[in-house]
């Protein structure tokens, strides 16, 4: 795949991101995705690609943009045939509450390469690049925290565990508590937080615990370009849900490995902040008609990752105007 897809990719997510801040805390998260949604989607008819979403906003009938399934870019006989996997807004409560950690973000790789994940929660660990290859699901939590801390060189109490504020990870917070662990909660996206294991400013090692599966695989995509490792097991809640895995032929008593979630070396990711993050800073509106996005895009086969900070003229730009 051209390596300059990569920068029309960043092109995509500020566009999601700039259609998604300006309904920032104004109560509506349909709204603030739905806005992300179209300035993403016709972005990417720019986009010389032939691209199948595999992760999107839903099924046909429940999505009229970037549903599973639907062809996109300018999809000419020789434009590359790719799977794209899309959160046109990770955090749609954060932006109508008008809190932190909202980010836009897209991965995509050759046709194939993107596991379909069913819409259920995925149980996942993520780690950076020094914790590779010490992490596994199969064993308990407490090993794992264990073997990352020796893994970063670091006293188990030195440890930052980040996981979503959910009833459900009690379980998971005790354990790490009794092993002194610190904690980091956050209240929604855990893209972002999966990513932040990867780089040593934000001050997170670990992200564990339940969350989306299709945010899942968009974070491994992140994972696979840093070089951090990530595993995720689904855990459907329900029979229907159960029957979607079967459907979509996904097993839900596996451990999925980074490369059952996102398979080979040629894998494009690119985010951008929509509120204010660790990684991310939020779309900023500048007092001329002006706004700031910040973004981060990468590639896999170089390992290359670009921080993009974009200052928009949005006379010229008078669709994503406020
Ligand atoms: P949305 O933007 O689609 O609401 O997703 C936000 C998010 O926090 C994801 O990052 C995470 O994977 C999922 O929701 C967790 O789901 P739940 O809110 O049901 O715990």
């Amino acid at each position: 795949m051209d390596r300059n897809l990569a920068i029309n990719l960043v092109r995509v997510t500020e566009a999601a991101a700039l259609g998604s801040a300006k309904y920032m805390g104004r109560g509506d998260k349909n709204l603030a995705d739905q806005g992300a949604v179209d300035n993403m989607r016709r972005m990417f008819d720019t986009m010389d690609i032939d691209g199948i979403v595999v992760i999107g906003e839903g099924e046909l009938d429940e999505a009229p943009m970037l549903y599973i399934g639907e062809r996109i870019g300018a999809c000419k006989e020789d434009s590359p045939k790719v799977d794209i996997a899309v959160d046109p807004l990770d955090g749609t409560n954060s932006v109508a509450k008008g809190i932190e950690h909202a980010i836009a973000v897209v991965a995509m790789a050759p046709r194939g390469c993107l596991l379909e994940a069913p819409d259920t929660y995925m149980y996942k660990l993520a780690v950076g690049p020094k914790a590779k290859g010490v992490i596994d699901l199969n064993v308990s939590v407490k090993e794992n925290m264990i073997n990352i801390a020796k893994a970063l060189n670091k006293d188990i109490t030195d440890l930052t565990v980040t996981m979503l504020e959910r009833e459900r990870h009690e379980d998971i917070i005790r354990d790490c508590r009794e092993l002194g662990c610190r904690i980091k909660l956050f209240r929604d996206g855990d893209v972002a937080a999966a990513i932040a294991t990867c780089f040593d400013h934000t001050g997170v090692d670990v992200l564990i615990g339940k969350g989306g599966a299709p945010e899942g695989v968009i974070a491994a995509a992140a994972l696979k370009c840093l070089g951090g490792e990530m595993q995720g097991k689904l855990t459907p809640m329900s029979n229907e849900e159960i029957a979607r895995c079967e459907s979509m032929g996904v097993e839900t008593n596996k451990v999925l490995l980074l490369d059952d979630l996102v398979k080979g070396d040629e894998v494009y990711f690119a985010a951008t902040g929509v509120s204010e993050g660790d990684l991310l800073r939020g779309v900023r509106y500048l007092p001329n008609n002006k706004c700031v996005t910040h973004s981060v895009v990468m590639r896999s086969k170089t390992g290359t990752i670009r921080f993009v900070e974009a200052i928009h003229n949005m006379e010229k730009k008078p669709e994503y105007a406020r």
